[in-house]
């Protein structure tokens, strides 16, 4: 489409089958190998057949996967953080040139792949690069660890693109490909979209960057993640509930755009960061805000690693801007947010809550200060915090 970013490698990826092609693949399903897939995997399919992982049109093969591990960049030169696999057991693997059924955790049929490859998954190479840590309780690590010692490699046919359309974390409404949401900005007339990637309810500190962002861009992309997180996250329907009141109550609906992003966290802070920024260039964002600890998980990242990280990338072939923001608060004195760039630190003058305590108050039935989270987000989150037990 005119006008709007490049998809990352020049051209949008779609494996989605439609119609004859359709029928055709579900007929021969029946009769082919069927690997189980688990959440992480069915969230990676549903990203490559939809386009989100644009260049990739399967599964990543051995070469790609190396050089990923090693230099963040695809065979192809092409700036790639974060191996994209099907990891299976070896007992399980099929051979090159067979077509095999992929099905979703519910059991699902998902997509055929055909078999261009079969390779040993060296996560010795792939954790400690990519996630900077060994550590079995790092989430990300574990998630890889748990994986098959096999990678199956090769191109995917989508059958069905979201798996439980009927479930609770479907979100139809807000379930847009890449190609759509390049739609709906160039019916907006957006030239220049920040994107933010989220897997939390939007508190004023989030709330900060994406005004921040929306004053210096013509749309913003409000991107939660959806997919697979880890136990304890907030689950995304009752993300989405704080999203769309919040939207409702404090932001410009003509300039704000809520699409759901159905990829999983991995946890791995600088690198999913680079990753989570060329998922957005592909749904056609300009700019990509990166705050404290993206994507990080406990104490395994530096504050600004995932900032720092950029500075290396060859920022023509990266395509999206990277908006570095200062970990942001709100300040009793000045009576606003602020961060260390707009404000001196002064003693005891900053509104910060840690994690336990916000949850500690909610599960009580108390709102956490309005300084820290707007009052209809906090009464969204009660609700569910007390059901939650
Ligand atoms: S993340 O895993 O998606 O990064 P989260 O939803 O908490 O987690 O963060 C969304 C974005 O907001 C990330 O870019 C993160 O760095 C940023 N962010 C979260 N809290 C703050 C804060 N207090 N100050 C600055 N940036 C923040």
């Amino acid at each position: 489409m005119h006008g709007l970013i490049q998809p990352h490698g020049g051209a949008l990826i779609d494996r989605v089958r439609t119609g004859d092609v359709l029928e055709k693949l579900k007929a021969e399903a029946p009769s082919l190998k069927r690997i189980d897939l688990s959440a992480k995997q069915s969230c990676d399919l549903e990203m490559i057949g939809v386009g989100a992982f644009s260049p990739l049109d399967g599964f990543m093969g051995r070469s790609d996967f190396e050089s990923v591990c090693k230099s963040m960049k695809l065979q192809s030169g092409d700036i790639w953080p974060i191996p994209i696999l099907l990891a299976v057991d070896k007992a399980n693997a099929p051979a090159i040139g067979d077509r095999i059924a992929l099905h979703a955790p519910n059991g699902a049929l998902q997509a055929i792949l055909t078999v261009r490859e079969v390779f040993t998954h060296d996560k010795k190479l792939e954790i400690p690069n990519v996630f900077r840590t060994e550590d079995p309780a790092h989430p990300g690590v574990k998630q890889v660890l748990d994986e098959g010692d096999t990678c199956i490699a090769g191109p995917v046919e989508i059958v069905q693109v979201c798996v439980d359309p009927s479930g609770p974390e479907a979100f139809l409404d807000h379930r847009k490909s890449p190609a759509e949401t390049r739609k709906i900005f160039n019916n907006r007339g957006w030239r220049t979209v920040a994107a933010f990637q989220t897997r939390n309810p939007i508190h004023r500190a989030h709330e900060y960057l994406c005004k921040c962002a929306q004053e210096i861009c013509d749309g913003l992309l409000i991107h939660p993640l959806v997919g697979e997180t880890k136990p304890g996250d907030i689950p995304a329907d009752v993300r989405m509930d704080c999203y769309n009141v919040l939207i409702e109550n404090y932001f410009v609906p003509e300039r704000t755009c809520l699409t759901v992003m159905p990829g999983a966290m991995r946890y791995a802070g600088p690198r999913e960061a680079i990753l989570h920024s060329l998922i957005r260039k592909n749904y056609g964002c300009t700019h990509f805000i990166v705050g404290r600890d993206h994507a990080g998980v406990g104490d395994y990242y530096g504050t600004y690693d995932a900032q720092l990280i950029f500075d290396d990338l060859d920022s023509i072939n990266l395509g999206i801007e990277p908006l570095k923001f200062e970990h942001a608060a709100f300040s009793k004195r000045a009576q606003g947010m602020v961060s260390s760039k707009t404000f001196p630190k002064l003693e005891g003058d900053q509104i910060f809550l840690s994690g336990t305590k916000v949850r500690e108050m909610l599960k009580n039935g108390e709102r956490p200060p309005g300084e820290f989270s707007r009052p209809e987000v906090a009464d969204t989150l009660i609700k569910w915090a007390k059901n939650a037990g």
